[in-house]
């Protein structure tokens, strides 16, 4: 079992040594907790996808502890992607960029494009800027499973399988980042998350959706299955719907629960209706329920507005595993 130290300065300084040495560290930032290697070392970056289990053609994304890294990684910059670094970076937005030749092929699993973000946690900051090097880093769960919004989770999961884990507390976002390719043909959301697409548009105006399972070939990751538990999960409208209920089943109730029913478990995702609330909540709620051993989680529905559009996209793969392996198509992260 990897050692899970509190992160401070001193642990920091140890998992940058292990990042410069070719280790694995997990460490918190604002979304979920990453599983991280040096960027530019393909042997490093290697025992990412066995630690995960993930496969090569998934390929991560790249963090920076500040904007002076980009110039290196990518070709160019285009000016609506500026435009966004200037206002929400660091934060939870990953833009796709063209690669230069510095980044492994293994990072970008073959593609020519790099997927780059800075997180706004301290920790994920510190860790970068001491180790020196950008940090290649999927989010530390195995392939499939639910991201790690907790260090505990980390543990729990994988840590047999990484050298230290940094505990940096509760993830404040909640949901992995949004995902974003700026190209000569336009914007395109490749994967919803922890930023809204509304708040996007605010700065560079329309961005088409390429999410959906094949929206766009180029988008690897977006294969419907994924951040599943190994309960299965049904999505209804409201509880009201569930059944019928044996009492073995749970319920992930978006504002609350008060009726009569017997689930055996209910996770609230926030009283007050509050999405940001909500997307913070959700993978722990669905940890919990998920270690249960329940027949079922029922999933209630969010407004799909701001952040429910990244939290009814989770639950959405949530609710699809089975049908993906049925079909045999690939179920990315
Ligand atoms: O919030 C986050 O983004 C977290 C934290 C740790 O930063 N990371 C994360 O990584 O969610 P991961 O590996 O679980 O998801 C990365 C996604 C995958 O769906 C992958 O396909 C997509 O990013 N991606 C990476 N590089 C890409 C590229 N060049 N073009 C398109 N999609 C890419
Ligand atoms: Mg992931």
């Amino acid at each position: 079992m990897a050692p899970l130290l509190k992160a401070d300065a001193a642990s920091i300084e140890r998992a940058a040594l292990i990042i410069r040495s070719g280790g694995i560290v997990a460490f918190p930032t604002e979304t979920v907790y990453g599983l991280g290697a040096d960027a530019l070392n393909s042997a490093a970056c290697a025992r990412v996808f066995e630690a995960k289990n993930r496969p090569s053609f998934d390929p991560l994304i790249v963090h920076l502890a500040d904007r002076g890294g980009l110039e290196g990684l990518v070709k160019s910059i285009p000016p609506p992607a500026r435009a966004l670094m200037d206002r929400f970076w660091p934060g939870p937005l990953t833009l796709v960029f063209d690669k230069s030749e510095l980044v492994p092929d293994i990072v970008t699993a073959g593609l020519p494009t790099v997927a780059v973000r800075m997180p706004a946690h301290p920790v994920a900051i510190e860790l970068i800027a001491r180790s020196g090097r950008p940090i290649a880093a999927p989010s530390a769960n195995p392939f499939g499973y639910i991201s790690p919004t907790r260090a505990d989770h980390v543990a729990s999961q994988l840590g047999d399988a990484v050298d230290l884990i940094l505990d940096g507390g509760e993830c404040a976002v909640g949901l992995e980042s949004t995902i974003l390719r700026i190209d000569d043909d336009g914007a395109f959301l490749l994967r919803p998350g922890g930023l809204a697409l509304e708040e996007i548009e605010a700065v560079i105006g329309r961005v088409a959706d390429a999410s959906g399972p094949r929206a766009r070939p180029n988008a690897p990751g977006q294969t419907a299955s994924h951040y599943s538990p190994s309960t299965p999960v049904r999505i209804v409208k409201s509880a009201a719907d569930a059944g019928p209920l044996t009492g073995n089943e749970g319920l992930l109730s978006f504002r609350g629960f008060s009726g009569e029913a017997p689930f055996a478990a209910v996770e609230t995702l926030s009283p007050a209706g509050d999405l940001r609330e909500a997307a913070a909540r959700l993978f722990s709620c669905m940890h919990r329920l998920d270690s249960l051993g329940l027949g079922l989680i029922y999933a209630e529905k969010v407004p799909q507005e701001g952040l429910g559009r990244a939290i009814m996209d989770r639950l959405r793969r949530a609710e699809s595993p089975s049908v993906d392996r049925r079909e045999g198509r690939p179920f990315p992260d």
